[in-house]
């Protein structure tokens, strides 16, 4: 069944961007012009999102916005100065990025030609993209692999991610030798609350 929706108005609150997202993923298809569009339709307001913004002083923290009923998860990713993440993929996920403070590189890079065997050349960087506040960019795994940096080494950035399905865990992957790693997707809050971290 084709699923219609209606013009996106023009100022949406990131409630109700929230909130449309959750009627788009209603369907098992996801129309990622849609989605790309509702996302850059908003325009970022620090008001909307400030209660979630938790930095970390170490590196960059994941805070979980909405769980979407557990069809997709939506979450803002907090970067200080000089934080980037490693090369990893997506778990088979649609991962949609949107600039929401400061200026973020996204730098593409193919997977390792043979998978689980150290790889001479390193990995081959394919794209750079610049994330800039309100941009959005889309990445699947059959796009390859990407990292993301805050290249300021004075202002922190902020991003909204959008994952569907959520995922718990992701492989990374050594620029040298393009070892893969698993690694788990870890929340530093949830809903504006901050998680116990763990004693071990
Ligand atoms: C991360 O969650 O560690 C990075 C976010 C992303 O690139 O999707």
């Amino acid at each position: 069944m084709e699923v219609t929706h209606t013009d996106i108005p023009k100022s949406m609150t990131l409630q109700e961007v929230c909130e449309e997202l959750h009627k788009v993923f209603e369907s098992d298809e996801v129309n990622i012009e849609y989605v790309q569009e509702l996302l850059e339709n908003y325009k970022s307001n620090p008001a909307d999102w400030k209660k979630y913004a938790k930095f970390d002083r170490y590196r960059y923290t994941r805070n979980l916005v909405d769980d979407g009923n557990g069809k997709f998860n939506i979450m803002l990713l907090c970067w200080g100065p000089s934080n980037v993440s490693t090369i990893h993929d997506h778990a088979d996920a649609h991962c949609f990025m949107k600039g929401l403070a400061g200026t973020l590189n996204e730098v593409r890079f193919e997977w390792p030609k043979e998978e689980g065997e150290e790889n001479e050349e390193g990995m081959v960087e394919t794209e750079r993209n610049i994330l800039k506040t309100n941009g959005v960019c889309y990445i699947n795994d059959s796009l390859g692999l990407h990292r993301v940096e805050n290249p300021s080494h004075s202002d922190g950035a902020v991003s909204l991610h959008l994952y569907c399905p959520p995922y718990s865990s992701c492989s990374m992957f050594d620029e040298r030798t393009g070892k893969r790693t698993k690694c788990p997707v870890t929340f530093w809050s949830k809903f504006g609350k901050k998680c116990e971290t763990r004693k071990s």
